[in-house]
C-alpha cells in the first residue's frame, strides 16, 4: 500500500531512479524487487518447472502507472506490455479522476462456473430434475475434493442444470457454481467437475464428456466507475466527443472490437504483470461483451455539471494464490507493489485500469488523434536514450518534434547544444 500514488515527474527519472523511487515509496526490501528490476537475476529453475521444453525466457518492459485511487486507497500499478503510450495514458486518465474521488469499484465475489456435459441421455428433462434432486449430495461431493478451499470459506455453493439442443441432439449440462476465494479457480473447479461426472452418469443414464470451467465468468463480475474532470479532459466538446465515440462502438461491431481492445490493453498488462491467465480474461471479456450482441464493456454519460461519468463491467477471474502469481518472482514483486490483500481487490484494480485506458483512448481519438501523443512519448524516449535527463528530456523532445526528426543522433546533437547553453 502506498500513501500517495501521484509521483510528479516520474517519467522524467532514469530507469534506475524510478526503481529506487518505487522501492522508497512502497518500502519493499530490495531483494524482493530485484527479479523485477534485474530480470537477468531470475532463477531459471523456476521457469523450467512452469511449462514444458523450456529453453529460456521472454522479457517484456514493465512500467508503473501512477495516480490511481480506487475505493479511497492509492495504488501504484505494474503493467507489463510491449505497446508504447499505454502506461502513460492510464496514468493520465487516472489523474483526471482524483479531484472527484478516484474510482469506485465493486464486485459480485469470486464465483466461477464449472460445466459437465452429459450426452446420449434417454430422458433429458427427467434427468435434469433428478440431478437437481441430488443437488445437496452433489455439492457435498464437490466440496470433499477441496477441503482447503472450504476451510478458507470457499467451495461449491450451488448447482444448476439445463437441457440444450445441439447439432448432435439434446445434451444435459450441469453447472457447478463455486466460490474460489483468492484462487482463479480453474484447478479447483475442474477437479470438482471431474469428481461429479460418474454420479451424473448414473443419475442421467447418459455419458459424460466434458468437465471443465467456463471462462464466461458472469458470476465473477467487477464494476468500476469514475468521474473524469471536464476541464482536465479539455472542455465540454471533448466530453461530448468521448460520449459520441462510445456510442459509435455500441452501434458498430467493427469499432467496438477496437474499443474493447483498448480496454484490454490496460487490463491484460496488469493481468500479465501479476502472473494471471490473460487468455482467460480475454475470453471472459469478449464473451461477456457478446452476450446480447457484441457491445462495449464501458459506458459513458455526462453529469449534470458537465463532467464525464465512465463505468465498466467485466468478468474478472484473477487469483492471488496458485499458478504463476505465487511462483514467478516478478509476479510476486508486482503483487507486493500493488499491496493487495484479496483476489477481488486485485480484480477491482484491474477493471479500473481498463476504464482509465478506454477513456484515454477515446479522449485522444475524439480530439487530436492518437498519433500526436504517440509521437511526443516516442520523442521523450528517444531524448532519454540520447542521454537527456530531468527537464532536458522535454526540451530535447520538443525540439525533435518541431524539427520532425525523432532520431537518437539528432537528439544527441540537440542535447549537446542545450548543455553548452
Ligand atoms: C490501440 O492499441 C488501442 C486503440 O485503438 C483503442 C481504441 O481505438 O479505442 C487506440
Amino acid at each position: 500500500m502506498v500513501e500517495d500514488s501521484r509521483i510528479p515527474g516520474f517519467y522524467k527519472l532514469t530507469r534506475e531512479e524510478r526503481a529506487k523511487k518505487i522501492q522508497e515509496v512502497t518500502g519493499i526490501p530490495e531483494d524482493e524487487l530485484k527479479p523485477l528490476f534485474d530480470p537477468g537475476s531470475m532463477d531459471m529453475e523456476v521457469l523450467d518447472h512452469m511449462i514444458e521444453n523450456v529453453i529460456g525466457s521472454m522479457t517484456m518492459p514493465l512500467g508503473i502507472a501512477t495516480n490511481f485511487r480506487i475505493n479511497e486507497k492509492d495504488y501504484l500499478i505494474p503493467m507489463a506490455l510491449e505497446e508504447p503510450s499505454v502506461v502513460a495514458a492510464a496514468s493520465n486518465a487516472a489523474r483526471m479522476t482524483r479531484t472527484h474521488g478516484g474510482f469506485t469499484a465493486e464486485d459480485t465475489g469470486p464465483v466461477m462456473i464449472g460445466q459437465i456435459q452429459a450426452v446420449e441421455v434417454p430422458e433429458p428433462f427427467a434427468a435434469k430434475d433428478q440431478i437437481l434432486e441430488a443437488k445437496a449430495d452433489l455439492i457435498a461431493l464437490a466440496n470433499e475434493q477441496d477441503p482447503i478451499l472450504v476451510r478458507f470459506g470457499g467451495g461449491a455453493r450451488d448447482l444448476r442444470v439445463k437441457v440444450i439442443d445441439t447439432k448432435v441432439g439434446p445434451m444435459v449440462i450441469t453447472e457447478l457454481i463455486v466460490d474460489t476465494r483468492d484462487a482463479m479457480g480453474a484447478n479447483a473447479v475442474n477437479t470438482m467437475a471431474e469428481a461429479l461426472a460418474p454420479r451424473i452418469e448414473t443419475i442421467s443414464g447418459g455419458k459424460v464428456l466434458l468437465r471443465i470451467l467456463s471462462n464466461l465468468a458472469d458470476l465473477r463480475v467487477v464494476s468500476s466507475s469514475a468521474v473524469f474532470d471536464k476541464e482536465l479532459l479539455g472542455g465540454e466538446e471533448v466530453v461530448d466527443g468521448i460520449i459520441s465515440a462510445w456510442a459509435f462502438a455500441e452501434a458498430d461491431p467493427y469499432r467496438c472490437s477496437t474499443h474493447n481492445k483498448g480496454i484490454m490493453n490496460g487490463i491484460d498488462a496488469v493481468v500479465i504483470a501479476t502472473g494471471n491467465d490473460f487468455r482467460a480474461i480475454e475470453a471472459g471479456a469478449h464473451s461477456y461483451a457478446a452476450v446480447d450482441g457484441y457491445s462495449s464493456l464501458t459506458k459513458y454519460e455526462k453529469s449534470k455539471d458537465g463532467h464525464l461519468i465512465g463505468s465498466i463491467e467485466i468478468p474478472m477471474a484473477v487469483g492471488l494464490v496458485g499458478g504463476a502469481t505465487k511462483v514467478h518472482p516478478v509476479a510476486r514483486a508486482c503483487v507486493k507493489i500493488l499491496g493487495v490483500e484479496t483476489a477481488t481487490e486485485l480484480g477491482r484494480i484491474i477493471a479500473s485500469v481498463g476504464l482509465a485506458q478506454n477513456l484515454a483512448a477515446l479522449r485522444a481519438l475524439a480530439s487530436e488523434g492518437i498519433q500526436k501523443g504517440h509521437m511526443s512519448l516516442h520523442a521523450r524516449n528517444v531524448a532519454a536514450t540520447a542521454g537527456a535527463r530531468g527537464e532536458l528530456v522535454d526540451k530535447v523532445a520538443e525540439q525533435l518534434i518541431k524539427e520532425k526528426m525523432v532520431k537518437v543522433e539528432r537528439a544527441k546533437e540537440i542535447l549537446a547544444e542545450l548543455k553548452k547553453k
